[in-house]
């Protein structure tokens, strides 16, 4: 075993894969096994599955699934390097170097210096915001909008100072790679020759990943007076996506999944007020409309989201935009407005955090608000109602659960007038042409029926294999695999025999590594998750049908064989004497 395998398995040995995931996933236990909502696809009805005896999870919807490398992997986009050496320290194993392969390493090492140097440029500007006279305006700015000394350390807040060359510089002493700090987004390279900084005269708000509070993967700044543009963001790079970053989220963590709801709103500034007059979960998302990603992000950790958007058209706009959203996700929602022209932060300054508490807890659910909005603006006319049904009927027509659609078709029939008939009638056309719609699929094609699903024979097999690990000598010596009928089966089966000729055991939890198809990994993981078919007391009597089955099977083939042929024949009558049963 190399080194990084021993870490890989002390680290599986040591986490415990459902208390890891539960901090991303709500789970609740079913079985053996906990399930919750899917973080990797939109779901409503949870088939994302973990197992702890298996240290394995897989979804039965989207069929993403693995160990807890697997997991950390996809749920942060990060490398396996990446993973292993978080998972390492999380569980304090040592890993030595040298584990990875030569593509994956760079690409990490390209990460992990972007992250470097967001750190640096991080503390030059939390630097320049301390000196007494550079950094003299952004304080007082700070202070013009009440924002404390703990918050600006919390936050690591800092200022860019008004200077073409002062992370240039900076960065320079250090000796840092400055085509690196190109590309993370924090100085542009000059027309003709030399760089310069990208944030200039500007307040800094520093953009942490959600896995550990500490990485800085870009930054907000905006300036100190009402020219534009107001704010400037990192550009897109490796670690930063401006779509997907919910602001606050590393901190807010905690307090979003006590309370169990997550307050979304939409700027760095809402998001500091609100935290300032003690409101914990509260996230923000950098003026973007909401993305499946923010929502998939939320919805792991909590059970509803009350989003809180500038009563601005686009804000309206943006939380009318999010209805299907949420709805495709099944992440529950409330939409509060706020009176006047007030965004989150001017509100809670001025009216203080109980008032913003009432209007939280008033907010309808999002679906109303939106019916409201959506026909008020039309002043309710026919023309109005025609669109928003044209809108809405899809989204509904997409709803797995059909309590939840009778119930929007209800009322939605209460408000728009239209008789619910009618609404059915028009959904029962849109199923017809799925189409028109954005998810939806039924459970039947994941499921396979273990008593009628047609690769009943294979599933028999592979299912006494992994179950049932006594078994495997004797099913392979039997020559069972002649029995398999799905190509993917075959190669679980033959790398499962394999291992066990090398090491007479099978640990078929650790086999994904050695199948090459993601098909035959999808499967393993099915049996692996689900349950034996058979009791211990009916493994026997499985074990003597397959043998009996194969020896059948090989007489027929050879036989088929044998026509014409002296040697087919000799190894036919071999076949015979031989028997059934090697036991
Ligand atoms: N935003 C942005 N780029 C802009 C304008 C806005 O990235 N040119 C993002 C910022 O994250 C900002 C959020 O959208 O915080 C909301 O924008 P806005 O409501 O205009 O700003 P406020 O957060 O209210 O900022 P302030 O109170 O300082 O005016
Ligand atoms: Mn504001």
């Amino acid at each position: 075993m190399t080194s990084y395998q021993s870490a890989k398995e002390e680290i599986k040995s040591t986490a415990d894969i459902v208390e890891l995931i539960g901090q991303y996933v709500q789970l609740r236990k079913a079985g053996r096994n906990h399930v919750g909502l899917c973080p990797f696809h939109a779901e409503k009805e949870p088939s994302f599955t973990v197992s702890p005896e298996r240290h394995t999870f897989h979804c039965f919807g989207c069929k993403k699934g693995g160990d807890i490398f697997s997991f950390w992997m996809e749920y942060h986009g990060s490398t396996f390097p990446e993973a292993l050496r978080d998972l390492a320290e999380r569980y304090n194993v040592t890993i030595s170097e040298g584990f990875s392969q030569a593509a994956e390493k760079e690409k990490a090492a390209k990460r992990q210096n972007l992250y470097k140097i967001n750190e640096k440029a991080a503390a030059y500007f939390q630097e320049a915001l301390k000196d007494p006279a550079k950094g003299q305006a952004a304080r007082d700015y700070f202070k013009k909008r009440s924002i404390p000394g703990e918050i600006v350390s919390e936050f690591r807040l800092g200022y860019a100072p008004d200077e073409w060359e002062g992370l240039v510089k900076d960065l320079k002493d250090h000796n840092a790679d400055l085509d690196g700090a190109v590309e993370a987004g924090v100085i542009i390279p000059g027309k003709k020759r030399g760089y310069y900084d990208r944030f200039r005269g500007r307040i800094i708000f520093p953009i942490f990943d959600l896995r550990r509070g500490e990485r800085v993967v870009g930054f907000g700044g905006r300036v100190l007076d009402e020219s534009l543009p107001k704010y400037l963001n990192t550009p897109e790079t490796p670690i930063f996506h401006k779509g997907r970053s919910l602001y606050g989220l590393h901190s807010g963590h905690k307090a979003i999944r006590e309370k169990g709801r997550a307050v979304v709103v939409e700027g760095y500034m809402d998001l500091l007020a609100l935290r300032r007059h003690g409101l914990g979960e509260v996230v923000a998302t950098l003026g973007t409309a909401l993305t499946s990603d923010h929502i998939r992000k939320i919805k792991g950790i909590a059970r509803e989201a009350v989003v809180v958007f500038d009563p601005d058209e686009a804000g309206v706009g943006a939380v009318l935009k999010s209805l299907p959203i949420f709805l495709n996700e099944g992440l529950r929602a409330r939409a509060v407005e706020l009176p006047g022209d007030h965004d989150p932060d001017s509100f809670v300054n001025a009216e203080g955090l109980d008032r913003f508490l009432e209007l939280l807890d008033q907010a309808p659910p999002i679906f109303d608000y939106y019916l409201e909005k959506r026909l008020a603006q039309r002043d309710s006319d026919v023309e109005g109602k025609v669109h928003a049904l044209k809108e809405i009927l899809p989204v509904l027509s997409a709803l797995r659960s059909s309590t939840q659609r009778s119930l929007y078709v209800r009322r939605l029939a209460e408000k728009t007038g239209v008789r619910e008939e009618a609404l059915l009638s028009e959904l029962r056309t849109l199923d017809k042409n799925p189409s028109q719609r954005g998810v939806g699929r039924g459970l039947k094609e994941r499921v396979l029926d273990p008593q009628t699903g047609k690769s009943y024979g294979d599933l028999q097999l592979l299912n006494l294999l992994v179950h049932h690990p006594d078994a495997v000598s004797r099913l392979m010596e039997c020559g069972s695999t002649i029995l398999i009928s799905d190509p993917t089966v075959t190669q679980i089966v033959e790398a499962l025999f394999q291992e066990y000729r090398k090491n007479v055991t099978v640990s078929p939890e650790n086999l994904e590594d050695s199948l090459e198809s993601e098909a035959a990994c999808i499967k393993l993981r099915e049996v692996l998750i689900g349950r034996s078919y058979y009791s211990e007391g009916e493994v026997e009597q499985a074990v003597r049908e397959i043998e009996r089955k194969a020896y059948q099977k090989r007489l027929s083939e050879s036989l088929k064989m044998a026509k014409g042929d002296i040697e087919g024949l000799n190894k036919l009558l071999k076949l015979k004497a031989q028997g059934p049963l090697r036991s």
